[in-house]
């Protein structure tokens, strides 16, 4: 079961970056997408940087000829130490989904927004 902790105004989160707040003792990254807000856990599971932080991004997909093409721009968020990028949505690592850092339910009520934990 969770529970719901506010976290910041909705408004506060910007539309290229995460708004870091600190809910239940616990840094984490809100990012606003197209179908709404996301929440991980700013902590990266490689060696513990700061990883929402990092930079909004796309990321570089293989195609079946030898070409690689810029995708999923503004749903990737690169850790800034290593590189290692990860989806905003789910806070898997795109190379090894098994590899993830915690995700959270948002939710908005009014201009308030919250992550359940
Ligand atoms: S600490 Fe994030 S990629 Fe290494």
């Amino acid at each position: 079961m969770t529970t719901k902790h506010f976290a910041c105004k909705a408004d506060e989160v910007p539309q290229d970056a995460a708004k870091i707040v600190t809910v239940s003792n616990m840094p984490i990254g809100v990012f606003r997408l197209e179908d709404g807000f996301h929440a991980l856990l700013n902590i990266c599971p490689h060696k513990g940087a700061a990883l929402c932080e990092g930079p909004v991004c796309g990321t570089t997909r293989q195609t079946d000829s030898t070409e690689f093409v810029y995708d999923r721009a503004g749903e990737i968020v690169r850790c800034a130490w290593h590189g290692w990028e990860f989806d905003i949505r789910s806070g898997e690592f795109l190379v090894d989904p098994s590899v993830k850092t915690r995700r959270f339910d948002v939710s908005v009520e009014g201009s308030d927004l919250y992550v359940h934990i």
